[in-house]
């Protein structure tokens, strides 16, 4: 079976993953696509021989859609992900699911009506093959009960228009959903302090932050955010436990020496980085329709927990204070408690 599946929003993003439906992934076509900007649609829907439809309304309803990608602004994200649970069809929202508590609840309501799993969250990093291997390990019990984790999220800059709560909403994001996954935890608390600020960054950015997560279980998290480090895009991640330790690997890359040093590359953007991830990702999504399974990916659920974590992080960064997430208990329907 070929899954036919219907865009909406064809910016940066809808291309990539336009292109990746049609040229790396197999058993999908992309046969419908929609953008408020009428000549990028009409851009990214001729050379993949697709239609060009006038909303997000007119591709959930299109017959020759199996499956919608919503890859629109973030606030836009609620309004196109219910209106295709309403038709009972699968859809990939890219993140956010939402940009309210409010809207996601909507969904996670909507498709716990629904009775059965068809949203699934653009969260790659678990598709990334190093953090699969690490929790392998964790779930193995290799290192005993996880205690601490230490990350890092850097960047090389970042734009003027980049905000200092862009470092928990667009770039701590990926941390959250992909901890709360590795560690089968959930995060309660949240807290930002903030180190000596770079004078690389533009005068109002907060940057680095440093946000200090707790989970139920009583696990640490540090993670610094720092998205002026002019180096390099480098994700680091070493979770600590009562027996041992896992590292998230670096990227592959050759040994150079030369002139009396040894160097490796470091990557400097994030396309790179999770490449094959975002391949993965959707090839396992494709896979998971064609078969008529429930996506396994990161749900609604999930979507809702990292809307709420990061937006209490936000709240944090401002107070100084130590912030409960209060987040609602997990429905059964979501897997129940973590
Ligand atoms: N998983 C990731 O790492 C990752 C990376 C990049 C972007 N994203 C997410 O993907 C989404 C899009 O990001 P982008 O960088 O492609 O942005 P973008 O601005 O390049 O593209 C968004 C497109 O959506 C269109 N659009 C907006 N509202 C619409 C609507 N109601 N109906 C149809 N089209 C609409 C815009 O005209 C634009 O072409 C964002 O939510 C972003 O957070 C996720």
């Amino acid at each position: 079976m070929t899954v036919r599946v219907g865009v909406i929003g064809a910016g940066w993003i809808g291309m990539e993953h336009i292109r990746r439906l049609t040229d790396t992934i197999t058993g999908a076509r992309v046969t419908a696509v929609t953008d408020i900007d009428a000549a990028r649609a009409e851009e990214a829907a001729a050379p993949v021989g697709a239609r060009m439809l006038p909303d997000g309304a007119a591709v959930v309803a299109a017959d020759d859609v199996d499956a919608v990608l919503v890859t629109s602004w973030g606030p836009t994200h609620a309004e196109h992900v219910l209106s295709a649970i309403a038709a009972g069809k699968p859809v990939f929202c890219e993140k956010p699911l939402a940009t309210t508590a409010e809207d996601c609840l909507k969904i996670v309501e909507a498709e716990t009506a629904h009775g059965r799993r068809l949203v699934q969250v653009g969260f790659m990093r678990r598709y990334d093959a190093g953090y699969r291997r690490m929790k392998q390990v964790i779930d193995s019990g290799r290192i005993g009960e996880p205690l601490i984790v230490h990350c890092a999220h850097r960047n090389p800059t970042v734009p003027e228009s980049y905000t200092s709560h862009m470092a928990a909403l667009d770039t701590a994001v990926h941390e959250v959903d992909v901890l709360r996954w590795l560690l089968d935890d959930e995060i309660v608390s949240t807290q930002v302090v903030t180190p000596r600020a770079t004078s690389k960054r533009f005068a109002h950015l907060k940057d680095p932050q440093i946000m200090l997560f707790e989970t139920a279980k009583g696990v640490r998290i540090d993670l610094e955010v720092f998205v002026n480090c002019q180096y390099g895009y480098d994700i680091q991640c070493e979770a600590v436990g009562e027996e041992g330790l896992v590292r998230l690997p670096d990227p592959a890359s050759v040994g150079v020496r030369t002139t009396g040093q040894h160097s490796t590359e470091v990557l400097t953007d994030w396309v790179g980085r999770f490449a094959d991830a975002f391949d993965t990702e959707f090839r396992e999504w494709i896979a998971g329709i064609a078969a008529g399974d429930e996506p396994t990916g990161p749900s609604a659920w999930d979507g809702y927990a990292a809307t709420v974590i990061t937006a209490a992080t936000v709240v944090a960064l401002e107070s100084g204070r130590v912030v409960a997430t209060d987040l609602k208990p997990r429905p059964a329907f979501y897997g129940g408690a973590a």
